[in-house]
């Protein structure tokens, strides 16, 4: 079928690579307007915009990168870094001494969907679009989620084991979808990427025959205890699971203790999931999980609990990792975006952060256009991208030290979707004319996860007075800032930000902009 023609043209890159030659230097967007507040770029299996890769001009200068609802796209641009404060106006400090948590880095997810809608693409355009990404002229994406068999965002139900009574696992199998198309995407993924990718695998469903349910949506958790034949097995599908990927030298760096684990809670919940309460999932990992993956040959995977959203901590936290059986396999808390707005940061995250500092925090999941309200793809809109670029910056300041995007690719309706659970996605493809749109939100990305290596280490930003201005400040490995700017309002101000190590930055933040400055200090 179609799918067989695009897994061989997706091989058949292997033998392509050789003769594209990467877009050097910085191409400019190829803007189109569909009426949604700003444009997309538009790329093609020849052309795609880009800013290159970047590098920093000696001390005594600053480089700069704006992106705006007006139409700038990254654009670059450089400063003299003055001796001299302009005075008056607002003044943002570097605090260099007030240190906070390390970078591990940003990325998307290679869900069943993503993986059709490259490959809809010509070999060139699947190139161009992979590129983007993770090469070192894309936007420097390190994470990769990869769901284990099926979620809403697939064309059909199935899990690894489907096969009733599979206690041993004996016909667990990775499924097409894996083998013809989320793996060699991953594999050319990892080609490109100029660092070891980190993959990060969740589960949303347990096959049917486990289950309280017998079912793959809805309502339902693990037949029996904790400790019980179903808890075992459900941890061995894990190990089974990272053995297999491992085949094909995919070796995944974390996996989640599930998705979503509150949806399996929720009576007729409509897609894939699995119930866990705080209590089972820890008791899960003390007695199942953890002692499984430690006798295992992926014992150096991290474990992550929760991969729900943060309105749930710190009562989550509190359950699982206050346990020490437990605790001792856990590595962090994986959060997702949904209902934030509901919830400060403060309070969920950086109270968690507070009590288990030994625990990092993790974005896991985030997406545009998933609420009832504001539904679907919205091609250029750039209210989606201040959601994005906001979110971010709060999760930096509250302790979060990554996040991952949802699907790496959807087409024009943000599917496809089992259950039409339609969603907006940074790349939008369409087959039909062999190109990809890459919306607003791409770029919101770009400003975190271009810039912010791994090891980068936030520090402190005092601000001489009240502003609606969002920020955050990274010291890089290599000793050079970065300062993210996001202005979500309708006029622009200058302002100044002062290096004590360097002097003094006069800039200006223009209405809906994100703004990212970068600078040595030695
Ligand atoms: C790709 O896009 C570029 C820039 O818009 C254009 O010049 C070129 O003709 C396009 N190539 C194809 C194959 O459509
Ligand atoms: C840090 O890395 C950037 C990007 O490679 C480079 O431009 C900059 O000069 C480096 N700074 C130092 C101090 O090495
Ligand atoms: C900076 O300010 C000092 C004292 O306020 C002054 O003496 C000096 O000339 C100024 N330097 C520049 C480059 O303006
Ligand atoms: C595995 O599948 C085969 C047929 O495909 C079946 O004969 C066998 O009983 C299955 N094993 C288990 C343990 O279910
Ligand atoms: C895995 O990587 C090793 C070493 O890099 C290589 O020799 C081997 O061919 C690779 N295997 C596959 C299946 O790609
Ligand atoms: C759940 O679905 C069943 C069958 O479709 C229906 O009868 C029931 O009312 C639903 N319950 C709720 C709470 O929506
Ligand atoms: C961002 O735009 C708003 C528009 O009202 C303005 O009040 C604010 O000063 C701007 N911020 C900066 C630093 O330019």
């Amino acid at each position: 079928m179609a799918a067989w023609w695009r897994a061989a043209a997706v091989l058949g890159l292997a033998f392509l690579t050789a003769q594209v030659t990467p877009s050097s230097g910085s191409n400019k967007c190829v803007g189109r307007n569909f009426g949604h507040g700003s444009v997309v770029c538009q790329c093609n299996s020849t052309y795609c915009d880009s800013v290159g890769s970047v590098s920093l001009p000696p001390p005594g200068q600053f480089a700069s990168y704006l992106s705006s609802m007006a139409g700038s796209r990254l654009e670059p641009g450089q400063g003299k870094v003055q001796m001299n404060s302009t005075g008056g106006g607002l003044r943002l400090t570097i605090v260099p001494f007030q240190k906070y948590q390390k970078i591990r880095g940003f990325g998307g997810a290679m869900t069943d969907a993503a993986a059709i809608n490259i490959l809809s693409l010509s070999a060139g355009a699947q190139d161009q679009l992979l590129r983007q990404y993770f090469s070192s002229e894309g936007i420097g994406y390190s994470v990769v989620r990869v769901p284990m068999a099926s979620c809403d965002f697939s064309t059909r139900l199935y899990t690894y084991a489907d096969t009733p009574g599979d206690y041993n696992l004996e016909n667990f199998t990775l499924a097409h979808e894996d083998i013809r198309m989320k793996i060699p995407l991953l594999q050319y993924a990892q080609g490109l990427s100029p660092q070891p990718l980190y993959l990060l695998a969740s589960a949303w469903s347990a096959p049917a025959w486990m289950k309280t349910n017998g079912a793959l949506t809805g309502k339902g958790s693990l037949m029996g205890k904790p400790g019980g034949r179903e808890h075992k097995t459900w941890a061995q599908y894990y190990i089974k699971f990272l053995e297999e990927y491992a085949k094909y030298n995919l070796t995944f760096w974390a996996l989640t203790t599930g998705n979503e684990p509150s949806a399996g809670q929720m009576t007729n919940y409509s897609f894939q999931a699995l119930g866990f309460t705080p209590e089972e999932q820890r008791d899960w990992v003390a007695l199942d999980l953890g002692p499984a993956l430690h006798a295992s040959s992926s014992s150096r995977t991290h474990v992550l609990i929760l991969d729900d959203n943060r309105l749930l901590l710190p009562h989550w936290a509190k359950v699982v990792l206050n346990d020490v059986h437990a605790g001792r396999y856990i590595h962090g808390v994986a959060v997702h975006w949904y209902a934030d707005n509901f919830v400060p940061a403060e309070i969920s995250l950086g109270v968690t952060h507070h009590l288990y500092p030994e625990y990092y925090l993790f974005g896991t999941e985030g997406c545009a256009g998933w609420s009832p309200l504001d539904r679907g793809v919205k091609l250029g809109s750039w209210d989606r991208a201040e959601q994005y670029a906001h979110d971010i910056i709060e999760d930096l300041n509250n302790y979060v030290v990554g996040w991952t995007d949802w699907n790496l690719a959807l087409d024009q309706t943000g599917g496809p979707n089992w259950v039409k659970n339609f969603v907006d996605s940074p790349v939008i493809v369409d087959a039909k004319q062999d190109i990809f749109y890459k919306q607003p939100t791409f770029y919101s990305m770009a400003h975190f996860s271009k810039f912010l290596w791994e090891g980068s280490q936030r520090v402190g930003v005092s601000a001489s007075r009240e502003t609606d201005l969002e920020y955050t400040a990274f010291i890089r490995p290599n000793s050079s800032v970065v300062l993210i700017i996001l202005n979500r309002s309708s006029s622009v101000i200058q302002f100044e930000v002062w290096d004590p190590a360097v002097g003094y930055i006069t800039t200006s933040a223009p209405a809906h902009s994100m703004l990212t400055l970068a600078w040595n200090t030695k």
